[in-house]
């Protein structure tokens, strides 16, 4: 087990340790002596934690490190010179000159007494009972020396209590609870949802799920927290029920979201049993959500793919082949394709949801084999806008901060992001500093879950209107400038002169006052006042966004709006503040990094650089086209005008997720070479000629960047289903090319990074080993990594704000388009679902829902349940509806997790003016009640059956994969 450095305390703490109660802050030092030894330890820290920190272990079961100390147990009972009675270790702050005992006769009888009490009210039948050999109650009875127990279990007892097995992950035997309250603190204390009490008293005290029957239809969210807290096998993963416990461990970092939680996967045998959040994880710090913890049986279900295929048409069936077939043919197509078409008539996508190490290669295939600059990435239908506008004002792409700063922030600015379902780890982190009192101001058209926390202070909702977020932060720098709220000398000293007296003047015009906005922002003037005031008058005002943001013709502009406002009140440079993306994928920033966009190169180095290319052509021994290539929605028009040819798409399902999926389906069909890896047959495979079967982050070595620029290792914990890791077969793509790659391990590509890439060049696998993660910028500067950013001065030397003129979308409401519709994500399902549709998660969230305002559905006749059929400039389709009022009314919302509901074929081509990323958060649509499904809709499952067939004609007929493992269910 990997000890992990604790940065903040320059040591390693042993990360499988409970020490029993949370880490004191304090930098004061008290001297005490335990069982005789001397120690030393932060004032403030427990007698329990200061024993465990000098490896003396007092027995505990109510009280571990992540939770508050509670008291209830009182098996830590230990004796203090001078102090009557036996005190909790647990509940007891150390003193200076402190004598405690924590072994004698007295307190091994107490601690004997208590536990022989909980062991007459729990069954004995630690042999069959799944938790044997991890249980904290077995333990602690053999570590009080505990032989007999005198009370029989004739009397009353819960041994009878029946089971909740209502969660897919997770079962709550009542049987063998000892109401520790443990996992409702858990609940409370690093989830923040509270769906957890104690009802009873005494005696009858009995973990509820409060008013609800049981766990499913209560508020639990299945974060895991309280199955990880319980002491006992009260509750307990199923997977361990039905497998057993497992054997041995590898810590690695979540695919699903930009939070970058580590985890360890445990395992028995080859098989993964749970993956356990991590506590040396410096994202997430031990806690996890359902994604990440419960939902990774995808990895094993029967649909991945597991051997190469090619075919020559899109009409024909596939055809197995080996690896080697399939490089050749893919190198064969795509060389004739440029014979024919020219060098610029082939591209590729690189993933955000692969490593580091594999979309670094994807895009040096592109540039150093295909030889033009023809690559992008998923980024740029999320957050492209982010990496130009931090660019444009503060000099870097990328967020200033780390997820824990948010503990430091006094007003917080939530804007076009739902962390409590997309990023749901942090969520519960910034619900943490909003219980402790920290201001909450959301710019979000819906009221989002984070609003309603429990035991919250003081919270503002800005409804703002879709496709007007521009205005809405013009509005809150008027006040902001208007009102002398700004930080003159920040201002003074950090930023350009002429840039912000040319911004002052511009934001100080009557026009961006929120009385003269409200007609575009629809927000009430009066709280856009409040809300500049509450985050200009913060000691700490941190701005979190997300792609409400992002995700519209003025994304860019959005960007530089929020990066203004954080300069012009002093809000960057320390912990507590900041400008902070809430990264969408697992890999978003990572991906950005690699450089996979067309006009830079790893590190966001520009193509058009003579000197920067020529440290890469040196280095890649290959010519660097100086022109920058196609961003991905010019590939698709390029491809429909008959002059892009050829498309290699790693880990992207660009038919499902890129909007007017009609203009992409055209696109696609009008390719000669389709390139498609991925995990499973997803939506885009289905226009593909050369299926490669890639592998889940469970089966490769590599890194990931989350959203905090943390670079986390990614460990091997299976082998690759296929046979191969997604970087080999970038590989074995670019030899048969006649490109030579001949890495052994991605920590040799992560070694070239380094040597290409200034804010990576202290970056390397052993060190990554030593410290466990690293925040870039890294190098000589910054040997140990950067976890606040611009401290001193910005890259660019100094602050650079921009004007940031409101200029409405094209994409207005008419009497034939009166409602505007903007998309979302839910907690259980990830992105396009591929994989969260493929495992238990699918209980809660089995299809795409359109939330309609009660106004809205009464006005047209539509009632819960109805569907209707969803009408824009782009296309149609239907949707069951949920009546709510989450948005204001002319709103609507959906998901777009499920590929049958089409929410993208509604949305229209509108882009960022800067990055063309996607304007999904608005469309004008009409909606009208129907009975049935729209043309699209059925002419999809026409042709999704049609190619389903193909495949399955094909990986029925005795697939084999290259382990000589058979295409079926290895669940
Ligand atoms: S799984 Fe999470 S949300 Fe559900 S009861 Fe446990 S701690 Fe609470
Ligand atoms: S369920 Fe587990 S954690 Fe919760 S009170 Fe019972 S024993 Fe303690
Ligand atoms: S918060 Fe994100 S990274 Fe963490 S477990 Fe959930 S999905 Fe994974
Ligand atoms: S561990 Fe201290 S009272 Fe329970």
């Amino acid at each position: 087990m990997l000890n992990y450095f604790d940065p903040k305390k320059d040591s390693y703490l042993d990360p499988t340790k409970d020490y029993g109660t949370p880490a004191s802050s304090s930098t004061q030092q008290v001297k005490l002596t335990i069982d005789g030894q001397a120690i030393s330890a932060p004032e403030g820290t427990s007698v329990l934690r200061a024993a465990a920190l000098a490896g003396i272990n007092i027995p505990k079961l109510c009280a571990s490190d992540n939770l508050e100390s509670f008291g209830s147990c009182r098996l830590c009972a230990v004796e203090i010179e001078n102090q009557r009675g036996m005190p909790a270790a647990c509940t007891t702050p150390i003193r200076d000159g402190m004598q405690v005992t924590t072994q004698s006769p007295k307190v091994a009888k107490l601690r004997r007494n208590i536990m022989e009490l909980y062991i007459s009210d729990h069954p004995l039948d630690c042999l069959t009972c799944p938790a044997n050999g991890d249980c904290e109650l077995q333990d602690m009875a053999g570590a009080v020396g505990l032989r007999e127990v005198r009370y029989g279990s004739q009397g009353e007892n819960h041994l009878d209590a029946a089971k909740d097995t209502s969660n897919p992950y997770f079962t709550f035997d009542p049987s063998k609870c000892i109401v520790c309250s443990r996992c409702v603190r858990a609940c409370e204390e690093v989830q923040g949802t509270f769906a957890l009490t104690i009802d009873g008293r005494g005696f009858d005290s009995k973990v509820s799920v409060g008013v609800a029957d049981n766990f499913m239809e209560s508020d639990c969210v299945s974060c895991g927290a309280c199955v990880q807290a319980c002491p006992t096998s009260t509750l307990m993963e199923n997977t361990v029920i039905d497998a057993g416990q497992p054997e041995h461990s590898i810590v690695t970092t979540c695919a699903y979201c930009g939070v970058g939680c580590s985890f360890e996967a445990q395992m028995r045998g080859d098989k993964l049993i749970k993956m356990v959040p991590y506590k040396g994880g410096e994202a997430n710090s031990g806690h996890s959500c359902v994604k990440g913890r419960f939902a990774f049986s995808y990895a094993t279900h029967p649909d991945r793919l597991t051997q190469p295929m090619i075919r020559d048409a899109i009409t024909d069936a596939w055809r197995e082949v080996s690896w080697d077939e399939a490089f050749e043919f893919s190198a064969r197509k795509l060389r004739g394709i440029q014979a024919k078409h020219g060098r610029e008539s082939i591209g590729g996508i690189t993933s955000s949801r692969c490593t580091n190490e594999e979309t670094y290669l994807v895009q040096k295939l592109i540039r150093a084999a295909f030889g033009n600059n023809n690559t992008d990435t998923c980024a740029r239908v999320c957050h492209s806008p982010t990496g130009y506008g931090l660019k444009q004002t503060l000099g870097e792409s990328a967020g200033t901060q780390t997820f824990e700063s948010v503990l430091k922030a006094d007003t917080v600015i939530v804007i076009g992001a739902n962390p409590t379902d997309a990023h749901p780890v942090f969520g519960s982190l910034l619900r943490k500093r909003l219980r402790q009192g920290a201001k909450l101001i959301v710019i979000d058209p819906r009221e989002i879950d984070l609003l309603n926390t429990p035991h919250a202070g003081e919270s503002l909702h800005l409804p703002v209107r879709p496709g007007s977020n521009v205005a809405a932060v013009n509005a809150l720098a008027h006040v902001i400038i208007t009102d002398e709220l700004e930080d003159k000398d920040f201002i003074a000293q950090r930023c350009d002169d002429e840039g912000y007296q040319a911004w002052r003047q511009f934001i100080s015009e009557d026009r961006h006052s929120p009385e003269k906005t409200q007609q575009d922002t629809g927000i009430d003037p009066e709280l856009i006042r409040q809300a500049a005031h509450a985050y200009g008058n913060a000691k700490n005002g941190a701005i979190y966004y997300g792609l409400g943001v992002t995700e519209h013709s003025q994304g860019s502009t959005m960007v530089m709006g929020i990066a203004n406002l954080a300069m012009a009140t002093g809000n960057i440079g320390r912990e507590g503040v900041g400008v902070n993306p809430l990264r969408g994928q697992n890999n978003v920033q990572g991906s950005c990094d690699m450089g996979s966009f067309p006009h830079e190169l790893p590190g966001y180095q520009s193509v058009a650089d003579d000197n920067v290319r020529s440290r890469f052509e040196a280095i890649w021994n290959a010519k660097i086209d100086a022109e920058p290539g196609l961003r991905i929605p010019n590939m698709f028009d390029a491809a429909i005008n008959g002059e892009f040819k050829g498309l290699y798409v790693q880990g992207e399902d660009i038919a499902q997720s890129d909007p007017n999926t009609l203009h992409v389906e055209a696109a696609l069909k009008s390719l000669d070479c389709l390139i498609v890896q991925d995990i499973f047959l997803n939506e885009t495979a289905k226009y593909a000629h050369v299926l490669l079967p890639g592998s889940t982050f469970l089966e490769k070595n590599g890194t990931f960047t989350n959203a905090e620029r943390r670079i986390n290792r990614v460990r091997k914990v299976m082998a690759p289903i296929a046979g191969k890791e997604d970087w080999e077969i970038t590989q074995g793509l670019s030899n048969a090319l006649g490109y030579p790659m001949e890495y052994a391990h991605p920590s040799e590509v992560m070694d070239e990074i380094a040597a290409l890439t200034p804010t990576f060049s202290g970056v390397n696998y052993d060190k990554l080993e030593e410290l466990g993660s690293i925040q870039w910028p890294c190098n000589d500067l910054k040997p140990l990594g950067t976890p606040t950013m611009h401290e001193e001065d910005f890259p660019i030397g100094k602050g650079r704000f921009c004007i940031t003129e409101y200029i409405a979308t094209s994409e207005r409401t008419t009497r034939k388009f009166p409602l505007l519709l903007t998309t979302g994500r839910i907690l259980s399902q990830y992105n396009v679902g591929a994989q969260t549709r493929r495992t238990g998660n699918q209980q809660w969230h089995d299809k795409d829902l359109l939330e309609v305002h009660p106004s809205d559905a009464e006005l047209r006749g539509i009632r819960d349940g109805d569907s209707v059929s969803v009408t824009s400039r782009a296309g149609r389709t239907v949707f069951e509806v949920k009546i709510s009022e989450r948005m204001p009314a002319g709103v609507i919302y959906t998901t777009f997790h499920h590929p049958e509901s089409g929410a993208n074929v509604i949305t229209t081509d509108n882009s960022d003016w800067a990055t063309n990323c996607p304007e999904y958060k608005v469309t004008a649509v009409q909606i009208d009640k129907v009975t049935e499904q729209s043309d699209w809709q059925k002419s999809r499952s026409d042709f999704s059956d049609k190619q389903e067939l193909l495949y399955s004609t094909t990986a029925n007929s005795g697939n084999k994969n290259s382990n000589g493992r058979k295409n079926k269910d290895k669940t």
